[in-house]
């Protein structure tokens, strides 16, 4: 068992109280603080397939002897059904980490997680050349480390396993910069998250140059320093697979009208929280899922295809965009707007359209705006805001009160199409009358009584 210790890379024998605990449901296992004395409970962690250890300092192992693994070790390692190890608020040497990663080599773990992590000093990797690793997924979190620019080197003998890596994922760690060299050793990674760092519009152009990241359908911009769309546009153009692309929460400019093409294989485009104004343009022609949610949008007047999925709430709107320019929209979202209607109080009206979401809007209860939500209501593909989101403010008499409680009996709303056919059947009775009249006038044959 002590070589299981080693495995978790012998990383786990620290100083302060600490131990493991195994939740046998999620067959997760965290580990807090091991020391050398309770360094035995990871024992329990030999059957989760998640384990996660948290707290501690490794630099006093960086002198550990590390040596080559006898083939039972190897073979228990390979037995192992752990997929996944996190470490948390550890100061990583990056020294020691260069040595045991090749460890790993023996195991099936396929995702490795460093969170709130501070890598020191600088490692030589030499010993990883090529290595092939089963890891296919590489998270870091708030980590800090020396600088990525000109570590090429490393990144080179590296590669026979980072060629291989489908996620990476480098987030709410600062970067500024993601040399173009590195980019091309990713051959095969399929996603790429750099969410909450400090990419700027002049650093993504090195980032996507020519012949970096060739696979990657997903990538992830959210929260960075970007501000031009056009100059995101010409970064990305190169990347031929991307299918879904993140932007959210940075503060985009319209810029001068752009000829940039997307990428043709975009299909979904977050631009949720970007500080626009308007739609920008132009858009990926083939989109499926476009989020221009908590925007200052006053208007959406675009027509795309494709589409399947539109998210417009927390937006300035006065009118729900016509479905007319979305033959194939299923979802539409509408939450927090100014709109006071909702057009659609018939079926067919609604084309493919199966989930609506339009609660926090001030809505006009007049019979016809009450009644069309009502009856769209009733076709159950208002989403769960439905009923208690959904209030009035106009007119004054229904103003606070749910939409739902407005009475919209056709006695109450539509007088025009109560009274039509009462004046109809008066009229039909007179004319009877009438006919009545004549016909029970001495001479004429039949009586009255027959008709
Ligand atoms: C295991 O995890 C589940 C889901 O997170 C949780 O509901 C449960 O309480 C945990 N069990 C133990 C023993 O901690
Ligand atoms: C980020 O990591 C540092 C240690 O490197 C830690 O002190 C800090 O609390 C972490 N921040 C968050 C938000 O987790
Ligand atoms: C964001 O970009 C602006 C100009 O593009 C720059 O002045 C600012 O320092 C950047 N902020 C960060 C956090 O990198
Ligand atoms: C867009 O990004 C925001 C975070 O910025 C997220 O909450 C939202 O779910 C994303 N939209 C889609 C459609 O994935
Ligand atoms: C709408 O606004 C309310 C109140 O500000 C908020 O609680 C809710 O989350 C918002 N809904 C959406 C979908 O943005
Ligand atoms: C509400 O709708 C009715 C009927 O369509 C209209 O006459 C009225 O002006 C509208 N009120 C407001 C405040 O928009």
């Amino acid at each position: 068992m002590t070589v299981a210790v080693l495995l978790l890379l012998g990383l786990g024998l620290l100083e302060a109280e600490g131990r493991c605990f195994f939740n046998r449901t999620t067959e997760h296992c965290a580990c807090y603080n091991l020391t050398q004395e309770s360094v035995h409970s990871i024992v329990q962690c030999l059957a989760a397939s998640v384990v996660e250890f948290r707290g501690g300092e490794l630099e006093r192992y960086i002198a550990f002897p590390i040596s080559d693994l006898d083939p039972s070790t190897i073979e228990m390692l390979g037995s192992l059904i752990i997929r996944k190890i996190i470490f948390g608020d550890f100061l990583v040497p990056e020294i020691l980490l260069a040595r045991v990663l090749r460890f790993f080599s023996y195991t099936q773990v396929e995702e490795l997680v460093f969170e709130s992590c501070i890598f020191k000093g600088r490692g030589n990797w030499d010993e990883m050349a090529d290595q092939h690793l089963p890891i296919v997924s590489l998270r870091f979190h708030n980590v800090t480390s020396a600088p990525l620019a000109g570590r090429e080197q490393d990144f080179s003998s590296l590669s026979s396993w980072l060629e291989t890596l489908q996620e990476l994922a480098v987030t709410g760690s600062h970067v500024t910069s993601l040399p173009c060299g590195i980019g091309r050793v990713f051959r095969a990674l399929r996603s790429l998250d750099v969410a909450q760092n400090s990419l700027g519009d002049e650093s993504l152009m090195p980032a996507f140059c020519k012949g970096a990241f060739p696979q990657l359908q997903v990538l992830s911009l959210r929260r960075n320093n970007l501000t031009s769309y056009h100059s995101v546009c010409e970064s990305v153009q190169l990347l031929r697979e991307l299918q879904q692309l993140d932007l959210s929460q940075n503060k985009l400019l319209a810029d001068a009208s752009s000829s940039c093409q997307w990428p043709v294989s975009l299909r979904i485009f977050n631009l949720s929280d970007a500080g626009l104004d308007e739609v920008l343009t132009p858009l990926p022609p083939s989109l499926e899922v476009l989020d221009v949610s908590r925007n200052h949008l006053r208007a959406v007047d675009i027509s795309l295809s494709s589409l399947k999925k539109l998210f417009l709430s927390q937006n300035l709107l006065r009118a729900a965009p016509s479905l007319r320019n979305y033959p194939l929209l299923d979802t539409l979202h509408l939450d927090n707007n100014s709109i006071t209607e909702l057009p659609w109080d018939e079926l067919e009206l609604l084309g493919h359209l199966r989930d609506v979401a339009a609660a926090g809007n001030p809505y006009n209860c007049s019979c016809s705006g009450a009644g069309g939500l009502q009856a769209l209501a009733g076709t159950g593909y208002l989403g769960q805001g439905w009923p208690q989101g959904y209030t009035c403010h106009s007119p004054p008499r229904y103003q606070g009160r749910l939409v739902k409680d407005v009475p919209v009996s056709v006695l109450q709303c539509n007088s025009a199409a109560v009274i039509a056919p009462v004046c109809i059947a008066l009229a039909l009775l007179g004319v009877a009358g009438a006919v009545c009249l004549l016909r029970s006038r001495p001479g004429l044959t039949r009586p009255c009584r027959r008709l």
